[in-house]
């Protein structure tokens, strides 16, 4: 078994062999995707269903665009229309919907740790679309496959990280899945938003853009997410912009070649300049929605192998 696990809940429990596995059967996906006939077979048979207990609008897509590709029966359960609002329980909801014996369960919900408690009680494969501040593994994936492809490698690279890092769940994976390719890390924003402790990471943090995007080839920007704060993390969105937010003239500090990504949704004016984003030479946040649908179509195949394995060995 060369991806030997049953869910994908976190980027931590992934050896960096294993990310590679995942990252190469994603660059066969990205071609097929290009192709006017899109369709293969790894999930025919197959039941996925995507439960979003929090907004989204990139990553819901792509998986169900994924779980189609694939040949996948695919639900979305509409979350604010279902029993949840009459009080059921994740646990309860959950269990309800094993009953029906889905195959592969996608799961988005704002507390963190909810995705593995879930992931205990059903007898499917669950991928973790997002938990709280927690995780979110199939971003930092089609993060790491956009900076290989644009990279062409993805170790002994220098990569910014900026921004709300606090809250950030997409910070988080992708600290732990650069990290363990053996890149530079490099955390840039306001103390208010470094999460405490962060040092024994093994990165190095600052809290002024240009010190750190010194030489950088990689600048990735987060967006403050307000829905968890409770409190003034910052002054003001335009006081923040002018110290923290990307634009041409703090770019410069980095490496001429440096891209600049970010996971969306984009807050032009706050995080970002909007020129900037969508200034093709130097932005790959489009690449990185299109990887997103390759990355979750492999992520998804390489766990219904496994699902068939040992279900053909029980
Ligand atoms: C991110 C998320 O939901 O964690 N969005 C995404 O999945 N692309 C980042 C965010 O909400 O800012």
């Amino acid at each position: 078994m060369t991806f030997p696990h049953r869910h994908l809940l976190g980027i931590e429990a992934l050896r960096p062999d294993e990310i590679t596995t995942l990252l190469d059967l994603a660059d066969q996906y990205v071609t097929l995707n290009r192709l006017p006939d899109k369709h293969a077979d790894a999930l025919v048979g197959l039941t996925q269903i995507n439960m979003f207990f929090e907004n989204s609008t990139r990553t819901q897509a792509s998986f169900e665009i994924a779980g189609k590709r694939l040949g996948a029966d695919v639900m979305n359960m509409a979350m604010q229309a279902s029993s949840v609002k009459k009080g059921e329980t994740l646990i309860d909801t959950a269990l309800t919907l094993n009953a029906m014996h889905p195959d592969l369960l996608v799961v988005r919900h704002p507390h963190s740790g909810a995705v593995d408690l879930l992931a205990q009680k059903v007898n499917c494969a669950v991928l973790n679309a997002g938990d709280g501040r927690h995780e979110h593994p199939t971003q930092a994936l089609l993060d790491a496959l956009t900076i290989r492809r644009a990279k062409g490698r993805l170790h002994r690279l220098s990569v910014a990280i900026c921004g709300d890092i606090a809250h950030s769940r997409v910070a988080r994976s992708n600290i732990l899945l650069l990290g363990k390719m053996e890149n530079r890390l490099r955390l840039i924003g306001p103390p208010t938003l470094m999460p405490a402790g962060i040092a024994e990471f093994g990165v190095e943090v600052f809290d002024d853009m240009q010190e750190g995007l010194k030489d950088v080839d990689v600048v990735m920007m987060l967006r403050l997410q307000k829905e968890r704060m409770d409190g003034g993390f910052i002054p003001s969105e335009r006081e923040y912009y002018h110290r923290y937010g990307l634009d041409e003239d703090k770019l410069r500090s980095a490496k001429p070649d440096a891209i600049v990504m970010h996971p969306g949704p984009m807050n032009r004016g706050v995080e970002i300049d909007g020129t900037l984003a969508d200034d093709i030479n130097r932005s790959v946040i489009q690449d990185q929605v299109e990887m997103g649908v390759a990355v979750r179509m492999a992520a998804m195949d390489l766990l219904a192998q496994n699902l068939r394995l040992t279900r053909g060995a029980a």
